[in-house]
């Protein structure tokens, strides 16, 4: 649809330029010559395809904005990577013009007024024309001299996309950096307040800056040994990338290449305030291969002022009580940076409202304190609090540790933590905590209540399982081949739980022997949510599931209080002891890497998909995959999340599930990890180009 559109545009437009004394550039040329104009619809391309050039609308049907950039001409998902004119589109594409002007190229607006140019002094005599490259370079070149560097090229105006073969640069011969800069937001090119560049204190460290002011995340420097940035070690796992690092008199840079050229690789910083590494899969769609950081509340002011960042919230950002979201419009486009506005006056800012009662603290625990405290020193919590109240510019108090901080005026980087954490203080007007339907101290304590009352039972409950305790129990086969051992014959197999392997989220495992000598591993479960009966149809569900990349249950043991669960062993154990080990006689090569990553695809597919219950594994990390004696992998503890009762949102496990998947039956794997879905990587295990052995593998 969309191209037969473009089409019937283009064919008017031949109409149009017949009568026209102006000439466009023709269809399908690479080049800008100095006689020509690009308007409307028209583009240029790449001489190879790769690249397109022209007009482009970031939020078709939502705004009437147009900018000039350059987009990927083979991925489906028109994804930009460059753009001229970042603060200033325009509405009419038809009557804007770019052409090459007095030695420039020059973006024309409606009013035929220049709004963007290369900016170049002094070129006006030359013959100059612009020509797009497979690169992903916009080059302005000198035609009266072939072998003359670029007059100019879009590689030294980076936007937010760093694109192979490109440089970002820290010039020392007059101390300025190249920046990525981050769209506003997903609609909005306008440079955003994330940028990374180089940091210009010769540290040959790449930073990621908030307002070009607060670093939140760095790279750590260059290591030349090793090749790779110091607090960046996944780079050693690299296998499609060539990366190099330069610094001499005159200038600093990194840059990598893709070793495969049929790779679309593509590197942004994203309005998220997150690096991100991307790859176009054949599958269509942009695989996340790498970002940071890895927490998106690590991002600094990630939700703007008074608001709190919740890693376990799907939108991250909420406003604090008493305050509303300063732009739902930008709320909506996931730009937060606007943060949230007081609802209602305090009292001390207008006495009018006060009806004789004065502002008053809300509480709320288990927090990271904002950034930029200020310290006062006053004697205790009282002290604090009232030095608070008396100043009108102090917004937030926090005593800790026999000190007392208080925040003055707007205050950024307060997130929510699970457990742990400060107490914060934030100041409200009187009249927030009036209604008492929205008294968070009354939910608060009804909720502390009903846990109490949970716990109880469960306590009674325990005593009363402990006094049932049965007395003798013998292992005895059950439910098909699955086996129910009685808990005095795995203390004999595993000399009384000696022999450690290893201990995960759901219990520690423990090495054993047979009375018919086969090698078994017991995990003894800490914590389980469920009752005898639904404890052995859980089992037997797991039990049923056998796929050669699964780890075989053998059995398990429910006796009292004790719930174990018997497996095959595993000679080489779990892969992170070979992926993070020094030894060199424990690493994998790509070939058995390779394998691993396909297996666990494999195994995940088909618990994801095959077996009557979908079981979602909930915990895929390298110590969940365990290798035989011939290192085919083997996925351990699926079916464990549900036995213990753990939450989890189905919707994000699938899209990890089916990410490993897409990628399974193809030639590059990764792990991602399920509880975060696409925003943070395990580790990544395996990625293969040159030495992928071809499709004979993924039959
Ligand atoms: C534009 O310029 C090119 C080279 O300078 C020339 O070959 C071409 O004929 C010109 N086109 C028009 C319409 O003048
Ligand atoms: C480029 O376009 C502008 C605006 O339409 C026009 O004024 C100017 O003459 C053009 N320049 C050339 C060299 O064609
Ligand atoms: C064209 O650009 C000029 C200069 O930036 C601006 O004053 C004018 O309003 C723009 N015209 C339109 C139609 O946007
Ligand atoms: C070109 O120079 C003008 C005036 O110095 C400046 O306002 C504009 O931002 C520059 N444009 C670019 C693309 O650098
Ligand atoms: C530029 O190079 C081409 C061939 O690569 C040659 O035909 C042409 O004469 C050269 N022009 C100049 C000005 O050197
Ligand atoms: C660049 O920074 C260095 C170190 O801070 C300083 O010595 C030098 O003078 C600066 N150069 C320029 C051109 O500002
Ligand atoms: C970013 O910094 C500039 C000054 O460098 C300041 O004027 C602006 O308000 C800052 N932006 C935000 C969102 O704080
Ligand atoms: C890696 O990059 C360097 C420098 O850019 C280049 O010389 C080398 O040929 C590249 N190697 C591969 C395998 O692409
Ligand atoms: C640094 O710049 C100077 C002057 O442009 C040049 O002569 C020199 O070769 C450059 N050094 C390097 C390592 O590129
Ligand atoms: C104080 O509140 C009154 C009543 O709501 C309002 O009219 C007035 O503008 C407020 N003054 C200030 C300084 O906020
Ligand atoms: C409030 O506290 C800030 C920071 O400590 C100080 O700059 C300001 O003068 C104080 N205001 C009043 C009215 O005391």
């Amino acid at each position: 649809m969309e191209i037969i559109k473009n089409n019937s545009w283009l064919m008017l437009f031949v109409l149009f330029t017949c009568f026209s004394l102006k000439s466009h550039v023709s269809f399908g040329a690479d080049t800008i010559s100095a006689n020509q104009s690009l308007s409307g619809d028209q583009t240029i391309v790449s001489k190879g395809g790769v690249f397109v050039f022209g007009f482009f609308n970031p939020a078709p049907g939502k705004s009437s904005n147009y900018y000039i950039g350059m987009w990927y001409n083979k991925v489906s998902e028109r994804t930009i990577v460059w753009v001229a004119n970042r603060e200033q589109p325009v509405s009419d594409r038809f009557s804007s013009v770019l052409n090459i002007s007095d030695g420039n190229l020059v973006l024309f607006n409606e009013s035929q007024l220049p709004i963007w140019s290369t900016n170049l002094t002094a070129t006006s005599r030359r013959s100059v024309d612009a020509v797009l490259l497979d690169e992903g370079n916009l080059v302005l070149r000198d035609l009266s001299n072939n072998l003359s560097e670029p007059l100019w090229q879009s590689f030294d105006h980076p936007a937010h996309t760093w694109i192979p073969g490109m440089k970002l640069t820290f010039n020392k011969r007059n101390n300025v950096s190249q920046l990525l800069t981050s769209w506003k937001n997903k609609e909005n090119p306008a440079p955003g307040l994330f940028s990374l560049e180089l940091a210009p204190d010769g540290s040959n460290q790449y930073v990621i800056l908030w307002n070009r002011s607060e670093q939140y995340w760095r790279s750590g420097p260059w290591d030349d040994n090793a090749k790779i940035f110091s607090l960046v070690p996944e780079m050693t796992l690299n296998y499609i990338y060539n990366f190099s690092y330069v610094s001499n008199e005159n200038e600093s840079y990194f840059t990598y290449n893709v070793k495969d050229s049929t790779y679309t690789s593509r590197f942004i910083m994203d309005f998220s305030g997150q690096v991100k590494q991307m790859n176009w899969l054949p599958t269509n769609s942009w695989f996340l291969f790498w970002s940071q950081p890895r927490q998106q509340c690590e991002v600094y002011a990630f939700c703007g002022q008074f608001s709190i960042c919740n890693e376990q919230t799907e939108r991250f950002c909420s406003c604090l009580k008493g305050f509303q979201q300063k732009s739902v419009s930008d709320w909506n486009l996931e730009d937060f940076s606007g943060g949230c506005v007081r609802k209602t006056p305090l009292q001390c800012e207008n006495n009018s409202l006060a009806n004789g009662k004065s502002d008053q603290f809300f509480q709320y625990i288990n927090m990271n304190l904002p950034k930029h405290p200020q310290s006062v020193a006053v004697g205790g919590i009282r002290e604090c609090e009232t030095h608070c109240l008396n100043n009108c510019s102090c917004t937030a108090y926090a005593y800790k540790d026999n000190a007392c901080s208080i925040w003055v005026g707007s205050f950024v980087g307060l997130q929510q933590l699970q457990g742990g954490g400060d107490t914060i203080y934030i100041k409200l007007a009187a009249s927030e905590f009036e209604s008492p339907k929205n008294n968070k101290g009354v939910v608060i304590g009804s909720v502390v209540g009903s846990v109490a009352v949970v716990a109880l039972i469960g306590l009674i409950m325990l005593v009363y399982l402990r006094r049932r305790k049965t007395a003798t129990v013998t292992t005895k086969t059950v439910e098909g081949s699955l086996v129910a051992f009685a808990y005095k014959d795995l203390q004999t197999a595993t000399k009384n739980f000696s022999e450690k392997l290893g201990g995960g989220g759901f219990g520690s495992v423990f090495k054993g022997v047979l009375p018919n000598s086969s090698l078994i591993a017991v995990k003894k479960l800490e914590s389980w949510s469920q009752g005898e009966k639904q404890f052995r149809t859980e089992v037997s569900t797991i039990g049923n599931i056998q796929h050669v990349n699964l780890v075989r249950l053998l059995g398990f043991c429910s006796e009292g209080t004790s719930r174990l669960l018997v497996y095959d062993f595993m000679p080489n154990g779990s892969l992170d002891s070979h992926l993070f080990t020094e030894k060199d006689s424990d690493f994998l090569d790509w070939k058995t890497r390779y394998q691993i990553a396909l297996g666990t695809a494999r195994g995940l597919a088909y618990l994801h998909e095959k077996c009557r219950d979908c079981i979602i594994h909930c915990d895929i990390k390298p110590e969940n995959i365990l290798l035989d004696a011939e290192f085919c992998p083997k996925v351990s503890d699926f079916g464990l999340a549900k036995l213990v009762g753990r939450e989890f949102s189905r919707d994000d496990l699938d899209l990890s599930l089916i990410r490993v998947l897409d990628i399974g039956s193809w030639h590059s794997i990764s792990l991602i990890s399920p509880s975060s879905g696409e925003k943070t990587f395990v580790e990544v295990i395996a990625i293969d180009a040159c030495h992928c052995p071809g499709k004979s593998w993924l039959s």
